[in-house]
Formats: structure tokens, C-alpha cells, sequence
């Protein structure tokens, strides 16, 4: 099958030109002006963006949290990630503690098989290293199975949170065999007394969540987690990076040439700690780890993603329905189920609040999107890029539609929406997955189980 998209504004992280693009099976094959080729299906992309599939490194479908799991799974998540213009989600398998993190792969493979629309990938949350067979299980993911990142926990103690410990001995094995650490920096024991606190005088409202997790809680463990790396001697990756205290922990690191990199979410772009204030529960939406900061904290992550201190938005999508979920925990905050929905968001949000907003270019957009996370994560050139020979994960994006989010229109299996009534400029119109039309002018058109693991590379082959 061949397609022809011609007339686009093809845009990567580094180009900008007017062309037309050859997609021969599930490759681009030819770039050029005026190609004159048949193909079995053209598309007029005139007045349109075309640039590479998003990228979302951060996503939690089917994910168990306490007695409930997220609303979405591999099908109704990825499905939904197409509609909003991205092609490939790294997802987390998990460790249970005491056990074997190759049967956590398993696990999360028989999740993902036979239901994902577009490619996926999983990092590994290792919550257990105690044993020296765990350390082995490290390598063989990052030599046997594709997988090539971690993400260790200095949060919620007594079920996923780990010590220093476990984070250096990772980071060690990790680095040696070029793979990734990242890290979700929150001082799990300090917030864990100031829960008590919370509790022991009665609030047990929402808001509580997140004067129970403050920014001085996520810098903390952020900085603690950088000299880590360094006494390990590698790079590590921050994680949903929530607000200015944290980011000048990066920028400082950075700047002293130290190898961190991080990512910011939407909700901490667009949403903030006002939300809280929501009556009738209506806060428990907004509960997430780390928690949504003051709004003033939103211009300084832009600062961040313009500057390179920030490379990569993905979503931390973490979908809980309003009703029967998040109610959850109607008489103490600590019962509702941590996350937000946004996996089909992120594309219009950060191109409306970035390039229509002014704040970066239409490039840095791309590459913050999905260029960087391809290369942080080992997956580039075949995804993150438009080039021949890359897989033809593309989008076709209007870059003048508008369009008001909603959860009455959004395909999240979710029943709110966190940006519910927002207004963006910049739409997903047409989307290719390794060559297939999954979405076609706006339309889902994909199907269940087209979607490929992808193996990952670690840092030598990058
Ligand atoms: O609240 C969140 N972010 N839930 C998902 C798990 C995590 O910490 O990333
Ligand atoms: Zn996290
Ligand atoms: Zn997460």
C-alpha cells in the first residue's frame, strides 16, 4: 500500500519546508517537491502541519492503584492517544515487591496484546532489588527484551517507594549497560508524617492531597536524586516535573554540565492548585502525584521547555473515572485513586499554549512532543522523525481548527475531562501509525491489535 501526502508544511524538530511525502508500507520512502508518483491513497494536506507522531513516554493504562485500576486499557488509551495525534506510549510495567520483573513484563505484554492501536513500549518500575537476581533481571530487559528505561519510586512508602540504595544500585546496573533511570522525586516519608498530620486533625478533604505534598517535598527528593546519579556516574531522567523549585534543582544540575534531563505534564502548563478549591469533590479530579501547584509556577516550566532545561511534555496519563473511583475517597483524600486523564490532549494543549501561545517555535514544539523523547528513550530515527526509512508515524494537523475540549467528545474511556470547556487552535486531523490511516479527518478509524511492542535501543546503539 502506498500513500501520498502531498502539499503539507512538513515540520521536525530541525525543518520546516513545503513537500510531499512517499509512505510505501509502513515506511517513508521519498520526501520531495511535486513528487509525481501513483499510490493508492492521496492526501491533500495543503494548509496543514505534517509532523512526526507524538510521543507520550508516560502513560499508566490498565495500572493497578490500591483496590481499583485505571480506566483505560491498552485499547479504548491507545486509541484515544491517536485521536490526539500521538503514535507510540512508553507504558510501566510493574514490580511486585518480592517478585520477578521479567513476570511483570509478561504481564504487561498479555495487557497490551491483541489491543493497541499503535506502538508501545514499556519502562520497568522497579520496586524491589533486594534479591541479586533482580539486579540480572535488569540487565537481561535491557539486553533481551527492549527494555531500556526504569523508573524507581521515592514516593509512596510501604508499596512502590524504594531507599537510596536501590536507586544507586539501579542507576549503577542501569548505566553500565547504557540504559535510562528515571525518577519519581517526592519525599515519600516526610509527606507520609505530614498525611498524619492532615488526618489527625480531621482534614480529610482533597485540597489536603495537596498541601500534604509540597513543592518543597518534590525539589527535595529531585536534587537528592541528581547526586545520586552523579555518585553512580549517570544520567537520570525527572519524571512529571511539577513546578519552578524543582526545575531550578535541573537547571542548576544542567548548567554544571551534570546529564539530567526531565519532562513536564500538561496539567502543570495549564491546570493549577486554584482547582482544589472545586466544590461538590469535584477537586478529587485534579488528584495527582505530584500535586497541581500555583499558577505562577506554569510560566517558569514554559521558561524551562524554551530554554532545554525540560525536553520532553508527556502525560503521566493515569485515568480514574469521577464516579465510582475517585469517590473512592469522599471521606479521606488519601483513598482516592492518584492520576489524571490527558493522554488525547497533550498535542492540541501544548501546540495551542506554545506555538499559537507564543512561547516556542513550531520545531521546538515537535521536538519536545516527540523528537526528544525518541532519543531519550531509544527510539530514534525510527520514530520521532520525518525521514526516509523512518516508521511513517505521521500527523496531519490543522494548525488554524479550533476546537473546545470535552469529555462529551473525547475518546478517553474517562468520565470527566480535566480541560473540560478549554478552547485550542490546533487540531488533529489525519493520523498514520507505521503507514495505517488510524485516524482519518478526526475520525477514529484504527483497529484493536495493530499495534507493535517496540524494542528499545540503549545508549551505545543511539
Ligand atoms: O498521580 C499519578 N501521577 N499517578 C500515576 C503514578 C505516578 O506516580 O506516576
Ligand atoms: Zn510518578
Ligand atoms: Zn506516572
Amino acid at each position: 500500500m502506498k500513500t501520498l501526502i502531498k502539499n503539507g508544511r512538513i515540520v521536525t524538530a530541525v525543518d520546516d519546508y513545503r513537500g510531499d511525502i512517499l509512505v510505501d508500507g509502513e515506511l517513508i520512502t521519498l520526501l520531495g517537491k511535486n513528487l509525481d508518483i501513483s499510490a493508492d491513497l492521496v492526501i491533500d494536506a495543503k494548509d496543514k502541519l505534517v509532523i512526526p507522531g507524538g510521543i507520550d513516554p508516560h502513560t499508566h493504562l490498565d495500572m493497578p492503584f490500591g483496590s481499583t485500576v485505571s480506566a483505560d486499557d491498552f485499547q479504548t488509551g491507545t486509541a484515544a492517544a491517536a485521536c490526539g495525534g500521538t503514535t507510540t506510549i512508553i507504558d510501566f510495567a510493574i514490580q511486585t515487591k518480592g517478585s520477578s520483573m521479567l513476570a511483570a513484563l509478561d504481564t504487561w505484554h498479555k495487557k497490551a496484546q491483541g489491543k493497541a492501536s499503535i506502538d508501545y513500549s514499556f519502562h520497568m518500575a522497579v520496586t524491589d532489588l533486594s534479591k541479586p537476581e533482580y539486579l540480572e533481571e535488569m540487565n537481561h530487559l535491557m539486553k533481551h527484551d527492549g527494555v531500556t528505561s526504569f523508573k524507581l519510586f521515592m514516593a509512596y512508602p510501604g508499596s512502590l517507594m524504594v531507599d537510596d540504595a536501590c536507586i544507586f544500585k539501579a542507576m549503577s546496573v542501569a548505566g553500565r549497560h547504557g540504559g535510562l533511570v528515571s525518577i519519581h522525586a517526592e519525599n515519600g516519608l516526610v509527606i507520609t508524617e505530614l498525611v498524619a498530620n492532615a488526618l489527625a486533625a480531621g482534614n480529610k478533604a482533597p485540597e489536603f492531597h495537596a498541601l500534604t505534598r509540597p513543592d518543597a517535598a518534590e525539589a527535595e527528593a529531585v536534587g537528592r536524586s541528581i547526586a545520586i546519579a552523579q555518585m553512580a556516574g549517570t544520567p537520570v531522567y525527572i519524571v512529571h516535573t511539577s513546578c519552578y523549585d524543582s526545575l531550578t534543582k535541573v537547571s542548576a544540575a544542567r548548567a554544571a554540565g551534570i546529564p539530567v534531563m526531565a519532562e513536564t505534564c500538561p496539567q502543570y502548563l495549564f491546570l493549577d492548585s486554584s482547582y482544589y478549591s472545586k466544590d461538590d469533590f469535584a477537586a478529587a479530579k485534579y488528584v495527582a502525584t505530584p500535586p497541581l501547584r500555583e499558577k505562577w509556577n506554569q510560566e517558569k516550566l514554559w521558561e524551562g521547555l524554551r530554554m532545554n532545561d525540560l525536553q520532553v511534555v508527556a502525560t503521566d496519563h493515569c485515568p480514574f473515572n469521577f464516579v465510582g473511583q475517585k469517590e473512592l475517597g469522599r471521606n479521606d483524600f488519601t483513598k482516592i485513586p492518584n492520576g489524571m486523564p490527558g493522554i488525547e490532549n497533550r498535542m492540541s494543549l501544548v501546540y495551542n499554549g506554545g506555538v499559537t501561545g507564543g512561547r516556542i517555535s513550531v520545531n521546538r514544539f515537535v521536538e519536545i512532543t516527540s523528537t526528544a523523547a525518541a532519543k531519550i528513550f531509544g527510539l530514534f530515527p525510527r520514530k520521532g522523525t520525518i525521514a526516509a526509512g523512518s516508521d511513517a508515524d505521521l500527523v496531519i494537523f490543522d494548525p488554524k481548527k479550533k476546537m473546545t475540549i470535552s469529555a462529551s467528545t473525547h475518546h478517553m474511556n474517562v468520565d470527566y475531562n480535566c480541560y473540560e470547556g478549554m478552547e485550542v487552535e490546533g487540531v488533529v486531523e489525519t493520523v498514520l501509525s507505521r503507514g495505517r490511516v488510524v485516524v482519518n479527518n478526526g475520525n477514529y478509524v484504527g483497529s484493536s491489535g495493530s499495534g507493535q511492542f517496540l524494542n528499545r535501543l540503549t545508549a551505545e546503539f543511539r
